[in-house]
This record gives structure tokens, sequence and C-alpha cells, in this order.
């Protein structure tokens, strides 16, 4: 089977398209054909190495110490089942799926299998396979940071980087559960996110939230550009600041802050679960949640769809179809 290749660490150029071994499903597993894919910020993080502040050494020994452990990026897909092993109960040949391998990764090729109890759901008739393979990254993201957060209904939610993968499902999602949302972004998003949900829009490259004197119970930092020193006298008090891009410096005051305030920082990786992919599966069918698309690139061409992603002007998800 062909697959995107990258066997060392550096710029798009990295990345090849091979021919590798095409996997053979276990008992439990299934082989996906896969039909749709995305690049996201996280894959091209992996492939370049460019990891929050502090965090490049903890990174190498985890990827990889001198070239990449696992050579084929790609956290989500959506395709449909071409085999399963002999143990396999919850699904057959034939089923479309989506799947997020997160970590995993292994996504940017023609075929993967899957244990048939990871992350894997079964497609809604009513989305493409494009739209599916763009479900999880964003969605799982925003998902584990709200839960971590106890959002509850009527609160006041903030999210800074409203228009990326991780912010476009975060504002559909803070609506969906209630809250009232206002989005920051630049001037060109901002009907995009008004049409998401938000309430209110702030268009960072002329106004500063942080300036305004509107507190919020919750504030979503996609960016990097809040962090708590930043943003707490714009947090409520009880409110939790959600740092999904968090540098090691901006990790550290988290102790203190919980011992000496009302306010609360969360950082750290988001839990990849499968019921939250059944979740979004079923928001997605009565249309609470759709991913949002930017563009599209033909496999073969991904390391265009990388240096894209690279610009950090992407607008919610970038697709690559097979
Ligand atoms: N903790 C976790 O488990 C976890 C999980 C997923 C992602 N992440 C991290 O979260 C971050 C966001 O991921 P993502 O995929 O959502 O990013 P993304 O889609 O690449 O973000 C791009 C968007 O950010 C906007 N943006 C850039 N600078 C901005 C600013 N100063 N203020 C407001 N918006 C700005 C851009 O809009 P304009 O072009 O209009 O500026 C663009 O639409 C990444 O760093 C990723 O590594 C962490």
């Amino acid at each position: 089977m062909k697959a995107i290749v990258y066997e060392s660490y550096g710029a798009p150029d990295v990345l090849q398209l091979k021919e590798v071994e095409k996997p053979v499903p276990k008992e439990n597993e299934i082989l996906i054909r896969i039909h749709a894919a995305t690049v996201t910020s996280g894959d091209c993080r992996v492939r370049s190495l460019n990891m929050p502040f502090g965090f490049g050494l903890i990174a190498r020994l985890f990827l990889g110490v001198s070239r990449p452990r696992r050579q084929v990026l790609g956290t989500e897909l959506a395709g449909a089942i071409e085999a399963v092993g002999g143990g396999v109960s919850k699904f057959n040949v034939g089923d479309r799926v989506f799947a997020f391998s997160g970590m995993g990764m292994g996504c940017h090729a023609e075929y993967k299998c899957m244990s048939e109890d990871a992350a894997v759901v079964l497609t809604p008739d009513n989305l493409t396979d494009e739209q599916a393979a763009a479900m999880s990254f964003g969605g799982t993201t925003a998902l584990d940071f709200f839960r971590r957060a106890k959002l509850q209904p009527g609160e006041r939610v903030l999210v800074n980087g409203a228009s990326g993968a991780v912010g476009t499902a975060a504002v559909q999602l803070a609506r969906h559960f209630g809250a009232e949302v206002t989005g920051v972004c630049s001037t060109t998003n901002m009907e995009l996110v008004r049409s998401l949900g938000a309430t209110h829009v702030i268009d960072y490259r002329h106004e500063d939230f942080t300036q305004k004197g509107e507190t919020y119970d919750v504030i979503v930092d996609t960016v990097g550009t809040a962090p708590f020193s930043r943003s707490q006298n714009s947090l409520k008090e009880g409110g939790r600041l959600l740092l999904v891009l968090a540098g090691l410096p901006d990790m550290l005051p988290i102790p203190w802050v919980q011992m000496t305030s009302s306010k609360k920082i969360i950082a750290g990786p988001a839990a990849e679960r499968v019921e939250d992919l059944l979740f979004l599966a079923t928001l997605a069918e009565t249309g609470a949640f759709e991913p949002v698309i930017d563009r599209h690139y033909p496999f073969a061409q991904i390391a265009d769809a990388h240096r894209y992603v690279d610009s950090g002007r992407k607008i919610g998800n970038v697709i690559v179809t097979l």
C-alpha cells in the first residue's frame, strides 16, 4: 500500500510517498481502507519537532531521539472496513467508519488496522468521508477540556483562536452546552465564528480582550497568547483557564494558582476516548456539530498541506483525500 513516510524530523520536504507493507488485521482488529484524513497542527508539530517551549526534549524521548520511531503521521481518518479479524463483533466488512488514532498516528496511508475497541465509530449517514475525517482532533480536544472545566449551562466562555481546528469545535460545543460564547479571531473569520454560535466576536488584530473589562467563567486559549499572567483579570471568581496550548512556563504556576485563588488553570494533553467520538457523531447527526473544512489536498500533495498548516493560518481543518 502507499503511505506518506517521514524518516527524519524537519520541513515538509521530509515527507515521501512510499510503498509499504499492507497491514493484516489481528483477531480483534478491523482493517480500514482510508478515504480521507486530515493534516493537523499536531502532525506538523510531530514532523518538525516544533514543540511548546520546554517540551522539546520530552517530545524527542517519546517520539524517537534521533529519528521518528513511528514514520507515518496522521491522527484521524474516515473510510470503510475492508476486513475484520475472527474475534471482531462490533463491526462488519463494508461499514463506513471514522477514527481517531491520536498519538498512535498512522492515518496518512491507504490502510490502517485498529482494535475494534479503539476510538473508531460508525460514520453518520449525513456526513461525507471528508467531514467525518475532521471530527476528532478538534472535537475531542474541546470536549475533554470542557469536561475537565465542568462547564455549566449559562456560563460565559471566551475562545481565543476561535477559527482553528480546536477553536471552531470549542465554539460549537460550548454553545451546545448552553454557554454564552465570545470568539477571538481575525477580521476575515468573524462571520464564520458568529455562524458557529458565538454571540460576541472580538477581532484580535484591533482589540485586546483582556483590556475590555469583560469577565468570563471559562477562557480557552488555543493560540498560546492568553497565559494566566495575561488572562487572570478576565476570569471571574471560580473561573477556569483552559490552556490547550501551553509551554512549560505557562504550566509552572498551576499549583500556586490552585492554592492561592478560586481560579484554576487546566492544561496538558487531551484524552482520546471512543465515548467522545460517539458523542460527536450523535451531535453531527442532528446538525449540532459540523467540522469546519478549509482546503482539500490530494494524498500525493500532502507536503503542500503541511506547508499550509505550518503557516498557522488555516481555518478549521485541512483534508487529504485518497
Ligand atoms: N493539549 C492538547 O491535547 C492539544 C490538542 C490539540 C491541539 N493542541 C494545540 O492547540 C493549538 C491549536 O491547535 P489547532 O489545530 O486548533 O490550531 P490551528 O487550526 O492551526 O490554528 C490556526 C488558527 O489560529 C488563528 N490564530 C493565529 N494567531 C491567532 C491569534 N493571535 N489570536 C487568535 N487567533 C489566532 C488563525 O487565524 P488567523 O489566521 O485569522 O489569525 C487560524 O485560523 C496547537 O498549538 C496544537 O498543538 C493541543
